[in-house]
């Protein structure tokens, strides 16, 4: 397919996603305030939040618990839930109705020890009993869209990856994001961007690719070799919360408004963290975000280290901005 005639724009069960540039899912990362800041620097056509426990998620407080505080801005947002078998999935739908969810996801792909000792994430993926009796119990309680990510399995097995995809759509999956690693590989490890080209066509419903996006070339060759209907950006857009509208502008034809410097970008995101979360949870989401954006700056470790020992959110802004007064 061309750059040109890529489709900028897919409806997924009436819910409009453009571009088809997703941030990813990713614990301790993707709360309102990332969304919001990536939401404001363009690009982004869907959101989603961190994996929920299925479990907990219904007892959850919305208004206090940072896991599910939201702005109303952040649209369209699909929510994930983690899960072990079909036992919460009824009360956690009611609840994630009762929160304007605009989509479901199913985490499938999360191969951490803690999820396979209880039989969720990826090992869900492996048990097609449970598998089939969680995605019925979602499919019959929602009308919205249910999203799945998944990862490219144990090895590389296309046949079982294309019948994986197939069941997965025969149960009502109305869009599923691949990872394009294996189960055991760790992130530094090169992603099987072309495995999904060959998985692709084995369904009709829309695929994202992930995996390893971290500038608008990688986002081109990735397309290229998928064949995706769309790409999901996770530690990339904490690098550069810019890349997803640097993405969009150059691959679907959209336009960036005035581009932020990354001291704006580092100083907003803050910002956010203020507005959003109680002060107890701010510094500490900053510290997990700091390692990403500063990874690209070349003394970048200084920043993440001079975060990592703040002891208040004052001293961490004082110390960014010492920073960024050298490094820019
Ligand atoms: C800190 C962190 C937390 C993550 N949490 C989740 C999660 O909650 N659910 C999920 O499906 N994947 C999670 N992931 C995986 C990402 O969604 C994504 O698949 C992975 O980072 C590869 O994409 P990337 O190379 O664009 O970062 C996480 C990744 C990171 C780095």
């Amino acid at each position: 397919m061309s750059e040109k005639n890529r489709n900028d724009r897919l409806v997924v069960r009436g819910v409009d996603i453009s571009p088809p540039i997703a941030l990813a899912p990713m614990v301790g990362l993707s709360h309102s305030a990332l969304r919001t800041l990536v939401q404001e620097e363009g690009g982004v056509g869907l959101l989603y939040t961190e994996m929920l426990a299925a479990k907990r998620l219904p007892h959850d407080n919305e208004h206090c618990s940072p896991l599910l505080i939201r702005s109303a801005g952040e649209k369209p947002l699909f929510y994930q839930l983690v899960a072990a078998s079909d036992l919460y999935i009824r009360a956690a739908t009611e609840k994630l109705h009762s929160l304007g969810a605009q989509g479901i996801d199913l985490n499938l792909g999360c191969p951490a020890p803690i999820l396979k000792k209880q039989g969720a994430g990826a090992s869900l993926a492996q048990d097609r009993e449970q598998l089939t009796k969680v995605l019925r119990c979602l499919r019959k309680n929602t009308e919205l869209p249910v999203s799945v990510k998944i990862r490219l399995g144990e090895s590389v097995d296309v046949a079982h990856s294309r019948e994986f995809c197939r069941f997965l759509q025969g149960e009502g999956v109305d869009l599923i994001t691949i990872h394009a690693r294996l189960n055991g590989e760790k992130f530094c490890r090169k992603p099987r961007w072309a495995v999904i080209g060959e998985i692709k066509d084995a369904v009709s419903v829309p695929i994202f690719a992930n995996g390893g996006i971290f500038t608008v070339e990688d986002a081109q060759k990735c397309l290229e070799l998928s064949c995706a209907d769309g790409l999901m950006i996770g530690r990339g857009a904490g690098e550069n919360p810019n890349l997803c509208a640097e993405i969009a502008q150059s691959v679907y034809g959209g336009s960036i408004g005035r581009k932020k410097s990354k001291t704006e970008i580092y100083f907003k995101f803050i910002t956010l963290l203020e507005e959003r979360f109680a002060p107890e949870r701010q510094l500490g989401r900053l510290k997990q975000f700091t390692p990403y954006f500063a990874a690209p700056f070349p003394f970048g470790h200084h920043l993440a280290a001079a975060i990592q020992t703040s002891d208040s959110i004052e001293q961490a802004r004082q110390r960014a901005t010492d920073f960024f007064a050298e490094n820019t």
